[in-house]
């Protein structure tokens, strides 16, 4: 994908294959996994609303933010922050930010490779006729059998860190850039027959009613902080992921067209899910808020039912797992640039460094479905916490410093430059966006969350 076979610095073959790049680390668990449950544990309608307007008026913003950094510097984030903190004459703390994304990038991908092995192995499952005719409690109790198995999920987690540090090895990567050419369109067309099929069940308005309809009683402190830090991690902002993206880029290409249309095929993507799960959830009278297990829950109900149901459930979860993949390696990138363009690490030993690490730590996600379900700090098991710190805390915060830095530190001359939008009130709104409404945005949920507010 990426093309490192040269010394420095790679760059993409084309604008397409950088839309593809991005959307395939946008597009991922987050939208088909994520959403769906936070929806459902945070009461429908009012946190979906929420969510649409952090994307909108702080998501995408500060996407072309964190993309126009990239490319301006042409580093890996940490060096571009030294770079541009340099062009900019600011002072050198900013680099923090660099390094305290990728750290953010290997904390999340040590759980996202465990639920991601999850999908992995749905894939054997669906494929061995697990589904077939299975009722609600059946699926239920194969999804909880297969969880509380430490070691089926360890496999699963290694096989996935082991497929993520393949292709991040390989940087440019033929075979994974033709897949995801197909992978991703075949992605769309799935989970529109998945809606065609929520359609058919007496529950498709009640669904649509719970996604869309909102209750603002239902909303506390907490969901807007979460509402917000999910705008970041679906688009995969806040930590120098679409950084390191950016950074690739070429100089010819619009970064506003490309963010509203990677921001966009996010948006639909995750709002497909939603609407062809809820109707499945309510039509077997499940719980919208029984958590992570959400989809591994509902789906296979629709797999078993329909007809050509086997042969969608072995499809949906491969997608489901190459679009975990393509989003996984953007996780680990930032960290890999980094050893191998400033500690002259091999590609391979950066990788297997990165890998090794993220990977040891994923096990205590995997303990904290089953052996250490009981473990709680700060009354969350350790999965829970690192989802938090990380999407709650570490990626706002990130976002937050990369519109400061971009509407404040950085010279606006080279910011409309970058840019280059089509109209010159264009670059104001942007300008104000980033400037003002969403660091005050973040900042004041932060406030409503600690009680200041
Ligand atoms: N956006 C991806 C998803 O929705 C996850 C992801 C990939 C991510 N790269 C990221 C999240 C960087 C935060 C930061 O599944």
């Amino acid at each position: 994908m990426i093309d490192t076979n040269t010394t420095g610095h790679g760059k993409w073959s084309s604008r397409f294959t950088y839309i593809l790049a991005a959307t395939g680390s946008a597009v991922g668990l987050g939208n088909i996994w994520k959403f769906p449950y936070i929806t459902g544990e945070n009461g429908g309608g009012a946190f979906v609303l929420v969510y649409l307007a952090c994307v909108l008026v702080i998501g995408i913003p500060i996407m072309m933010a964190e993309t126009m950094l990239g490319r301006r510097s042409q580093r890996n984030p940490i060096e571009a922050m030294e770079l541009l903190t340099k062009e900019a004459s600011a002072d050198s703390h900013w680099h923090y930010l660099g390094w305290m994304g990728v750290i953010a990038g290997l904390l999340i991908l040590s759980y996202y490779s465990v639920i991601a092995g999850w999908a992995s192995a749905y894939v054997l499952k669906a494929f061995t006729g697990s589904f077939i005719d299975a009722d609600a409690t059946a699926i239920k109790s194969l999804f909880d059998s297969f969880v509380g198995s430490p070691i089926q999920l360890i496999f699963w987690h290694t096989l996935f860190m082991l497929a993520t540090m393949v292709i991040v090895v390989r940087g440019i990567n033929n075979g994974l850039e033709k897949a995801v050419q197909y992978l991703m369109p075949a992605l769309f067309v799935l989970m529109f027959l998945l809606v065609a099929y929520a359609m058919t069940t007496d529950s498709y308005f009640k669904g649509l009613h719970f996604l869309f309809s909102p209750d603002f009683s239902k909303l506390t402190g907490n969901s807007v902080l979460t509402a917000m830090g999910h705008a970041f991690f679906t688009l995969s902002l806040g930590m120098g992921a679409i950084m390191v993206y950016g950074s690739y880029l070429s100089k010819d290409i619009s970064i506003s067209k490309t963010v509203y249309l990677i921001a966009g095929a996010d948006t639909v993507v995750a709002l497909l899910a939603g609407i062809a799960i809820f109707p499945i959830v309510f039509e077997n009278n499940l719980h919208p808020s029984s958590g992570p297990g959400l989809i591994f829950e509902t789906l296979p109900i629709a797999f078993g039912a329909m007809t050509g149901g086997w042969l969608m459930g072995v499809l949906f979860f491969i997608m489901l797992a190459v679009a975990a993949l393509t989003s996984s390696i953007s996780l680990i990138e930032p960290a890999v640039a980094w050893l191998v363009e400033n500690r002259g690490f091999t590609r391979e030993k950066a990788c297997l460094w990165s890998g090794g690490a993220t990977w040891f730590l994923g096990l205590g996600t995997v303990f904290s479905f089953n052996v250490w379900s009981d473990f709680k700090l700060f009354d969350r098991t350790l999965f829970q916490l690192l989802d938090y710190l990380t999407a709650n805390l570490m990626l706002p915060i990130g976002g937050f410093c990369i519109a400061v830095f971009a509407g404040w530190i950085m010279n606006a001359k080279h910011s409309e430059e970058e840019l280059a939008m089509q109209t010159p009130a264009g670059f104001q709104v942007w300008k104000l966006l980033v400037s003002y409404v969403a660091p005050a945005a973040v900042f004041l949920v932060f406030l409503h969350v600690i009680g200041v507010l």
